[in-house]
């Protein structure tokens, strides 16, 4: 392993990677090691080989469901895969990449067993790198074994198979899965590639889909010395990106709903000062597209005098705001739904107009009533009633 590493440099960052979780998957690797409280339910079927080589730091799998489609982001042994398996159920499917052989090996040793004790297969494993999905490595390393790379004419070819594969055989496809899981791998891509990793997230989830992550991240900006310290990139300290600036890149990668669930308040570890804790992020893909007006409002609830949202929405406390169909079917929905009451016209709209989303403006209460509507009514006793 070389002493130090030009920050950024992608090619010795991989490789500085795939020699410590090679290394990891042989034997367990205490410094990589961050106590998690996994639900003992699943866990119980798990083999100790993968137990002891979990090198995770928080578990995105409680945000899997039945019938889910799960992409889990540099899978290592396993472990996130075989639990979320147990959640989605047969009628899910669990997908695990990883770019290193040893991991991919050790995750695939236990999967006949574990699917006759689970009493499904729902999981694969494929190998690739995270921040390129469009690639099938294994698909590419067989290819290559029979038509090696020696001269112009046989690299032409290889990068012809490259596109061909991109095209017509993706590792991941575009909106290909309702949630994207990754525990502790995110920071392990080279700065200069974590733009592309985001994006590639976004890529591959279905429309209405989420993303779950758990990694570690730092409070302060990791200096540059600390960047060219092998052990510090493969041991999830040099790539860890700032708290803020994590949350940013689902927003720039155009997420909504990006929320930090969880935040250790304990560092994992302090390195010179600078603390690294693990987090975990959800967020949520749909909000483009266009605007139509379906004469829908939302109130916000509170408790905040007023909020925004990413786009620079601003919502008043109880006020009605006026709100096209996309909106009001993402503020009525997770993870807004407990903020926001729905206020759906009295006449459904058989005509939707385009709206403009630049402006909020308010909705008057007439306008979802409609002009001609005067009912006068009893005192309601009902089930929902106030009496
Ligand atoms: C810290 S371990 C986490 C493993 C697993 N998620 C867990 O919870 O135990 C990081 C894993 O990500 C893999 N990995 C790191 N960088 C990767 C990349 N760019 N693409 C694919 N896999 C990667 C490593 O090979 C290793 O298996």
């Amino acid at each position: 392993m070389t002493t130090t590493l030009p920050a950024n440099d992608v090619t010795a960052v991989t490789e500085s990677v795939r020699q410590r979780y090679s290394a990891a998957a042989e034997a367990p690797e205490a410094l990589l090691c961050c106590p998690v409280d996994y639900d003992p339910q699943y866990l119980k079927i798990l083999p100790d080989e993968i137990l002891e080589k979990d090198y995770g730091c928080g578990d995105p799998s409680a945000f899997a469901r039945p019938g889910d489609t799960v992409l889990d982001l540099g899978s290592g042994g396993g472990k996130i895969c075989y639990i979320t398996s147990q959640i989605v159920g047969a009628e899910g499917r669990v997908i695990g990449v990883d770019m290193n052989d040893d991991m991919l090996d050790l995750a695939r040793r236990h999967q006949g067993d574990l699917a006759r004790t689970i009493g499904y297969d729902n999981v694969e494993f494929r190998k690739g790198r995270i921040q390129d999905l469009g690639l099938d490595r294994g698909a590419l390393e067989t290819w290559l074994q029979s038509n090696p790379v020696s001269d112009p004419a046989s690299l032409e070819r290889y990068e012809a198979q490259v596109a061909a594969m991109r095209r017509e055989t993706p590792l991941v496809g575009d909106d290909a899965v309702d949630l994207v899981l990754s525990n502790c791998v995110l920071n392990l891509v080279s700065d200069t590639e974590k733009k592309q990793l985001f994006e590639e997230i976004f890529r591959v989830l279905r429309r209405g889909g989420r993303a779950a992550i758990s990694d570690i991240v730092a409070d302060e900006p990791v200096p540059d010395h600390m960047k060219s310290d092998p052990e510090l990139w493969s041991g999830c300290i040099s790539g860890a990106m700032e708290e803020e600036e994590f949350l940013q890149a689902f927003v720039d990668a155009g997420f909504y709903g990006v929320e930090m669930v969880k935040r250790d308040e304990t560092p994992w570890r302090t390195v010179e000062g600078i603390e690294f804790r693990s987090v975990t992020i959800t967020a949520w893909k749909g909000k483009q597209g266009e605007c139509w007006d379906h004469n829908e409002a939302v109130i916000y609830r509170g408790p905040f005098r007023e909020t925004r949202d990413d786009d620079g929405h601003l919502y008043r406390r109880g006020e009605r705001v006026a709100v096209c169909r996309k909106t009001f079917e993402i503020l009525t929905r997770e993870p807004y739904a407990q903020y926001f009451e729905a206020i759906e016209p009295r006449e459904p709209v058989e005509e939707p107009t385009p709206f403009d989303c630049a402006g909020l403006q308010t909705r008057h209460a007439r306008q979802s009533k409609g002009l001609e509507y005067d009912a006068t009514t009893e005192v309601s006793c009902g089930p929902d009633g106030c009496c």
